[in-house]
């Protein structure tokens, strides 16, 4: 079998994923240790026996359910590809929107003033959006928590690979670092939403891999929200803006609790790439 009639039959068995086509690129270069441009240039060799079974293994785990980041171990976010693991949530395409929101804020502060120096990311996870602005904020230090140690492992192990290791400092916390005096000018936060009530309108795929730590919080899935934005006053330096991905049915809850907690400042309900209001952002006044 040809590397092409290889792709065609993994394309079928993938036909329940939103891209078969990608899917089956993806896992036949992870196969092969080769790139999906080195597939295309060897499309007529064939296949050996040994490839073909450790290709065939992976496209039924991802036709089984497994997500396909995890399967190939990694998965892209903005200009860049962090490591995936179980113990981390996959980077989700909406998160770029909130990456793109704060460093297009870090990027007009610079522009009017000093830029920032020191960035907050709550739940980072895999560490995509800590090393996002990181990358994009030369001269901020990025300080990133997460409750979960596993996951701070597969983080710290990101900013290795991308070169940020010296600019990000990843700490074991509930929510916050333990300083409360030493304010942040931005932070983001893309904190667990889903209610434990809406359990059964999540994906099977979603719930049997990826960290239910990082999917649920509490009954509406708004414990933490309620936690976090009220002391995110105390945590903000003035002048400073934060950026919360939020469920698409919270924004009403969020926006409130914003506007309690910010009473001056501007508060803003913003939709992601599906057109659904999914981002929370606080700015001070104009
Ligand atoms: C929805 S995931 C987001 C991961 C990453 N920031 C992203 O956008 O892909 C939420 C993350 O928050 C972490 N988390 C859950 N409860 C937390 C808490 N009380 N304090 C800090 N992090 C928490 C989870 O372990 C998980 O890594």
């Amino acid at each position: 079998m040809t590397l092409a009639e290889a792709l065609a039959a993994a394309r079928a068995a993938l036909r329940r994923e939103p891209q078969p086509d990608v899917a089956a690129r993806a896992l036949l270069s992870h196969a092969l240790a080769t790139t999906t441009a080195g597939l295309l240039a060897h499309r007529s060799d064939v296949l050996s026996v040994a490839d073909r079974r450790a290709f065939d293994a992976l496209v039924r785990r991802v036709a089984d359910g497994e997500p396909l980041a995890y399967v190939v171990g990694h998965q892209p976010f903005l200009d860049f590809s962090v490591r995936v693991t179980p113990a981390v949530l996959i980077p989700r395409i909406e998160t770029e929107g909130l990456a793109e929101w704060a460093i297009r804020f870090a990027r007009l502060r610079a522009a009017a003033g000093p830029p920032i120096r020191r960035i907050l990311d709550v739940g980072t996870g895999s560490g995509a959006l800590a090393i996002a602005l990181a990358r994009a904020c030369p001269e901020a230090a990025v300080t990133a928590t997460d409750i979960s140690d596993d996951a701070l492992s597969v983080a710290a192990d990101n900013a290795r690979s991308l070169a940020c290791t010296d600019r990000i400092a990843f700490l074991s916390a509930d929510l916050w670092p333990p300083d409360p005096r030493a304010p942040f000018d931005l932070v983001v936060a893309n904190l667990p939403y889903v209610g434990t009530d809406e359990h059964d309108d999540v994906g099977r795929s979603v719930l049997d891999h990826e960290p239910h730590g990082a999917l649920f919080s509490g009954r509406d899935g708004l414990d933490l929200l309620r936690r976090f934005v009220p002391e995110l006053p105390s945590r903000l330096a003035p002048g400073g803006a934060a950026a919360l991905e939020i469920g698409w049915r919270q924004g009403e809850t969020v926006v409130a609790l914003a506007r309690e907690a910010f009473p001056y400042a501007v508060v803003t309900l913003r939709h992601d790439v599906f057109d659904r209001p999914r981002l929370v952002t606080i700015e001070p006044p104009t």
